[in-house]
């Protein structure tokens, strides 16, 4: 079924990683970086050719350390597979960076494109909304801030009629970005244990991540509640969401209204990694919003390169013993949830 690209070496490497999602975007960039650090990388995609040829190119580029291994997280089959090859190869995994990620919308990329949109006006709709506590908490109304306001609603008015939100596509983000991250790190789980240095879990995350984007106050609270919050919880809130997804309620049940899947799928998903981080006290497990980086998920409108992107999770993925865990990053610094 997984067809891979072997390059075997005769001894076991110091360091195993897997990158999932990684023949492209700043994915690719991080196994490039990792392996860079002669961390032994196998580069996951769900697409064989795809998978492939980047692991090529990365060989080309002088690095002997990457093999590629097919991995579609939405398929629990493929997952058994790739933790099936790392125990016969490596025996154990000491890296795993959860990086696949799916939108949650279907876009018009054409009507997109031609919309012309000023990448300025995009970042600004970002920055609104991360001020947007601060406007009301101390009234700071200065000009800057209008002025953002003003591209920022321009630009999310507009967008409305090229992106849609349906429920097939719902569904598809959740089983990918919040469903896919749990069913590939269960099946690489017992792998990660026998990192005798506590393995490093990386969940890569999202600005909409953030549960001060969350109107329902009891959904809020419920993903906030550390101490008493659950993966079956977790369950609970992703089927409400998209029951409602389903009936056209969401609005009224005060889920988000910008990428509300997308949001959702990372929500839960940083609430999953502290749920983790708490259940594995000798792992290192975080997530991290990696910047808007220009790559095919945000069809090209992030502001920073893949590089920058990738700053972030390397970080979390080199963590020295005895850092954090149970921790969200915004780029390299730790940020509220
Ligand atoms: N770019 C940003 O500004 C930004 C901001 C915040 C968070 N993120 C997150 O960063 C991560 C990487 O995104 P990116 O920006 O690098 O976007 P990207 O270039 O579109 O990369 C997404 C990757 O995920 C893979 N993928 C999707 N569904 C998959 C599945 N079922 N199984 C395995 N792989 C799958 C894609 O594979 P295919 O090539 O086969 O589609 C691709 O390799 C995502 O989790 C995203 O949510 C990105």
């Amino acid at each position: 079924m997984s067809q891979k690209l072997e390059m075997h070496s005769t001894s076991k490497p110091d360091k195993c990683a897997v990158v999932t999602g990684a023949n492209k975007g700043f994915g690719l960039e991080i196994v490039r970086r990792l392996a860079s650090e002669g961390i032994q990388v196998v580069l996951t995609a769900r697409n064989e050719k795809r998978g492939m040829d980047a692991t090529t190119s990365l060989l080309a580029s002088g690095l002997s350390n990457v093999v590629f291994h097919q991995l579609d997280v939405r398929d629990p089959a493929s997952a058994d597979s790739l933790a099936n090859f790392i125990q016969s190869e490596y025996g154990r995994l000491d890296i795993l960076v959860n990086n696949a990620g799916a939108s949650g919308v279907v876009v018009d990329e054409e009507g997109l494109k031609a919309l012309n949109i000023d990448p300025i006006a995009w970042v600004s709709m970002e920055l609104l909304i991360q001020y947007s506590g601060l406007l009301k908490k101390y009234d700071r109304n200065t000009l800057k801030l209008i002025e953002l306001m003003q591209l920022s609603g321009k630009a999310n008015n507009i967008v409305q009629g090229v992106i849609k939100h349906t429920y097939e596509s719902g569904e598809e983000c959740l089983d990918t970005n919040y469903f896919g991250c749990k069913r590939v790190t269960e099946a690489l789980m017992p792998l990660l244990k026998l990192c005798s240095s506590g393995a490093r879990i990386i969940n890569v995350s999202s600005l909409r991540s953030e549960l001060k984007r969350l109107p329902n106050e009891q959904i809020r609270t419920e993903l906030g509640d550390i101490c008493s919050l659950t993966e079956d919880q977790l369950d609970c809130i992703i089927k409400q969401f998209l029951h409602d997804l389903k009936q056209g309620k969401l609005e009224e049940n005060g889920w988000p209204m910008m990428l509300p899947a997308y949001s959702i799928s990372k929500m839960t998903l940083n609430a999953y990694t502290r749920v983790l981080a708490k259940k594995y006290p000798d792992m290192y497990i975080n997530c991290v919003h990696p910047g808007y980086v220009n790559t095919d998920i945000n069809w090209h409108t992030g502001t920073m390169s893949i590089e920058e992107g990738a700053k972030g999770p390397v970080m979390l993925a080199l963590l020295p013993n005895g850092g954090p865990s149970g921790c969200y990053f915004d780029q390299t610094e730790k940020a509220e949830f």
